[in-house]
């Protein structure tokens, strides 16, 4: 979380930073902030809330100077306020930081018992004094940014500036993500390429424990024991400088619409002309006896649906952990299991740290990701980028039905080496998948006098079976974190053993039901709830509709598909109850409270 950039420019550095930032704001928005050395002088300006606001400020109070560095913020330590924003100061040094210093007490002990004053609640102030008191100590910036960094537990991306320093910027990696953007007679910084793009595209990303000094004309890397580094450039795809809303109201709304162009992309990667599944040479399911996987939020349903894909297609046994539980539960890693990571931003701390655990101990580390530069990416022995396109909106859409689709195609693949026979036509009726999702999609005005009502509940219950299980999972949780309305996924067939208490006419319940082998026994379940008064919001196909809609308060209608597509198709609609009930309620749609698009931390 947070987003960092930086300038050594030949420019105005306040423009530059500030659309930086604009790509960063996914990262967090709490409050916002640059530094600038002008003339051998430190300058910031900084202010609470989103990045209009600090632009507000900069019209005001512009800031000038050629260099800078810039944050928009996701809180850790402290509230969001002005004084907790960065850049932090401390006398002739400014600093951004993505990440948290876990020593920062013991630190903060140490400067105040030195006689450093603190003036807000952060981690990274610690870092701003530590750099400072070596500076006083004598240390030039370059020694003193160094000392410092030793001194740091925990994670950080760092970016340094320095009063009297015009031509001078310090960056260093631990945990956090850091690019240097290269530019003709100018250097940037930030916290991934989308940030850079509008500036240059070739990019060096910093591997961990990196520390770069640089000027506008060089840049110095060292890796973690101090030896010279050398990290290669690479050249970014330009469509990463292309963030735009076509026309959309919301970034979420573009990128719900997008979902046929990207599926079809997806499967353009991976599905010849002649059903042929392509992929990576290395990826083996020969001698895989498990499959465990392993991802945050949406990821993880992508990981739940595919579960039931790998387990009754291809009849591999598969575990599947939330990131953030997998390594303090130690489990036993075999060398014939498969570990998968799934996550859109490649980036997640969690899912990176359950990747390390299993490092060494399984058979093959496999990286699912919409990134392909991302530190995930990176540290996989096998990676499959699901070709999603850039995801601007906190509430992951395409990424999800672009990680189902290509697991799906894994599931199947691994089903053919493993001499499991496939379902009847599968491969055909993969092919017809962006086409159904443009008609689910085209389904949304229905929707919208559903998300009406829905508005002005407190609860909402999403229900579903077997692999449409996870859907109502993620149904819920988009609506959470887009309306703030409290809702839960539940197996349809486990609401008797419990949850049916929550139920009255109050509650309203999303049933999400394919005319399947599940259907009747789902139907079941629906009727039990509404015996008690709940209102049931019924997504089927047109032949579900017709046998199961009487008592239903609202039918949604899906195309008919083979079952097996089922859970790629239902999310749409679960996507677009949830955009639609935060747009009732006149939420921030692209950046609900308390989020942030990339969690870096743990
Ligand atoms: O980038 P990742 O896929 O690793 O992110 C994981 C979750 O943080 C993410 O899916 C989150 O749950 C989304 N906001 C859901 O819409």
């Amino acid at each position: 979380m947070c987003g960092i950039i930086g300038v050594l420019g030949n420019h105005e550095a306040a423009p530059i930073l500030v659309e930086g930032l604009k790509r960063l704001e996914y990262r967090g928005y709490d409050s916002a902030g640059i530094a600038t050395v002008n003339g051998g002088t430190l300058g910031r300006r900084r202010a609470v809330g989103k990045l209009v606001n600090l632009s507000d400020v900069l019209v005001h109070d512009p800031l000038a100077g050629k260099s800078g560095i810039g944050h928009t913020r996701w809180a850790t330590h402290g509230a969001p306020t002005v004084d907790n924003a960065h850049p932090h100061r401390a006398g002739s040094v400014a600093v951004v930081h993505n990440g948290i210093i876990e020593n920062y007490k013991e630190l903060r002990a140490e400067l105040t018992a030195k006689g450093l004053a603190f003036t807000t609640e952060t981690d990274t102030e610690t870092v701003a004094l530590l750099t400072e008191s070596y500076l006083r100590d004598g240390l030039t910036p370059v020694a003193a940014a160094a000392e410092t960094i030793k001194r740091l537990h925990g994670a950080f991306a760092l970016a340094f500036l320095f009063d009297g320093e015009q031509d001078l910027m310090i960056a260093a990696r631990q945990g956090s993500p850091l690019a240097i953007g290269h530019g003709v007679g100018e250097m940037f910084v930030g916290s991934d390429a989308i940030a850079l793009a509008p500036f240059t595209d070739q990019v060096t990303y910093l591997e961990e424990g990196d520390f770069a000094v640089l000027t506008r004309n060089s840049i110095e890397i060292q890796d973690r024991n101090g030896t010279l580094a050398n990290r290669e450039k690479r050249q970014i795809q330009l469509d990463m400088a292309r963030i735009e809303k076509d026309g959309h109201k919301h970034f979420m709304a573009k990128e719900i619409a997008e979902q046929p162009t990207a599926i079809d992309r997806a499967l353009v990667e991976y599905l010849g002309q002649d059903n042929t599944i392509t992929l990576p040479e290395n990826l083996d399911f020969t001698q895989v006896e498990r499959l465990t996987l392993v991802a945050c939020g949406t990821g993880y349903y992508s990981c739940l649906v595919a579960k039931y894909w790998f387990e009754q297609i291809a009849r591999m046994p598969v575990e599947v952990d939330v990131a953030s539980e997998f390594r303090y539960r130690e489990p036993p890693i075999s060398p014939d299991t498969l570990a998968l990571f799934v996550s859109q931003s490649g980036e997640t701390a969690d899912t990176l740290a359950a990747l390390r655990y299993t490092d060494g101990k399984a058979k093959q580390i496999v990286g699912l990701v919409n990134v392909p530069e991302s530190s995930i990416a990176r540290e996989s022995d096998v990676v499959l980028p699901i070709k999603a396109g850039p995801e601007i909106s906190v509430a992951s859409t395409k990424a999800f039905t672009c990680q189902l689709t290509v697991l799906l195609l894994m599931a199947l693949k691994a089903a053919e080496v493993r001499g499991q026979s496939l379902p009847d036509n599968v491969l055909d009726d993969i092919r017809a998948l962006p086409g159904l999702v443009h008609q689910a999609i085209a389904a949304e005005n229905n929707i919208q006098a559903v998300a009406r009502d829905l508005a002005s509940a407190r609860d909402v219950i999403f229900l579903g079976r077997g692999a449409l299980y996870p859907i109502a999972l993620e149904g819920a949780l988009k609506l959470k974190e887009l309306s703030y309305i409290h809702a839960e996924g539940y197996a349809s067939g486990e609401l008797k053993h419990g949850p049916i208490a929550l139920i009255d006419e109050t509650v309203p319940v999303v049933v999400l039901a394919p005319r399947d082998a599940l259907f009747e026994k789902t139907v079941s379940n629906m009727q039990e709830v509404m015996a008690r008064g709940g209102k049931v919001i019924l997504v089927t196909d047109a032949e579900g509709a017709r046998v199961a809609s009487d008592g239903v308060s609202e039918t949604i209608i899906m195309p008919a598909l083979p079952d097996v597509l089922a859970p790629v198709l239902y999310a749409i609609p679960a996507q677009q109850i949830a955009y639609f009930t935060a747009v009732a309620k006149g939420t921030d749609v692209d950046q609900p409270r308390n989020l942030a698009k990339s969690v870096t931390v743990e």
